[in-house]
């Protein structure tokens, strides 16, 4: 069992001396009762901090609707982050969240958060075989013959040596699209237009894994359960 402070530290309510004030000033309570001592062993579920349970004291897993402009970087200087949109306490989580991967300053969409190290490798390992499904916008009319080139596994992308894995192409209308990939690779959507001639115009990703956006607006997030 964690100690009491440690536990609150980790979970970004504050450094260990400022949890251990606010355990002193009688803000944290078990099954009901005031605990005083920073130093308790405690079971996280067992433990409010002003009437609130704790945050994902588990892990924390959450999908964040990306909107256009913002980077996926923790670094500044690229323009605003994804963190800007996220609560300030999950930064503060040791370890800190971070996004299962990534995507480009210039597609919206689908992203999920994570402290849980093990679950980045989990969503984003070639073997894993993840389904993301992305809706594009291209600048001139489309060719059905696009949807058995991207089903062949043949199309090279500039500067890699293996062809990208099968992927399937809907066409939805003259000028866009769904594809669904089971891979990631950097800008894989733009390069695999670009490989035939096509310039994404727009790119939004409205599926990753078994979690989809639904109705979540652009700029918000919301808590997902962790998968068993
Ligand atoms: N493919 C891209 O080109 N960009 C993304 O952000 C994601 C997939």
């Amino acid at each position: 069992m964690p100690r009491l402070d440690q536990l609150l530290s980790s979970l970004g309510y504050g450094s260990r001396r400022e949890v251990a004030d606010f355990v002193k000033s009688g803000r944290v309570r078990r099954a009901g009762e005031v605990l005083k001592k920073a130093d308790t062993k405690v079971e996280p579920e067992d433990i409010t901090l002003d009437g609130e349970t704790l945050e994902a004291p588990h892990g924390l897993l959450a999908m964040l609707h990306k909107p256009l402009g913002h980077v996926c970087t923790h670094s500044d200087g690229e323009g605003p982050t994804i963190y800007e949109l996220l609560p300030p306490r999950w930064m503060a989580r040791k370890p800190a969240v971070t996004s299962i991967g990534r995507l480009d300053k210039d597609t919206s969409g689908l992203i999920l958060i994570t402290d849980l190290g093990p679950l980045v490798h989990q969503f984003t390992s070639p073997k894993a075989e993840v389904e993301k499904i992305y809706e594009v916008t291209v600048d001139r009319e489309l060719d059905p013959a696009l949807v058995a080139t991207f089903a062949s596994g043949s199309v090279m992308l500039r500067g890699e040596d293996r062809p990208c894995l099968p992927a399937q192409l809907e066409i939805t209308a003259p000028l866009t699209a769904r594809l669904t990939l089971m891979e990631g690779r950097y800008h894989q959507v733009r390069r695999m237009f670009a490989s035939q001639g096509w310039h994404v115009e727009k790119l939004h990703r409205s599926r990753f894994g078994p979690y989809t956006l639904d109705d979540l607006a652009p700029s918000q997030w919301r808590m997902l359960e962790l998968p068993v």
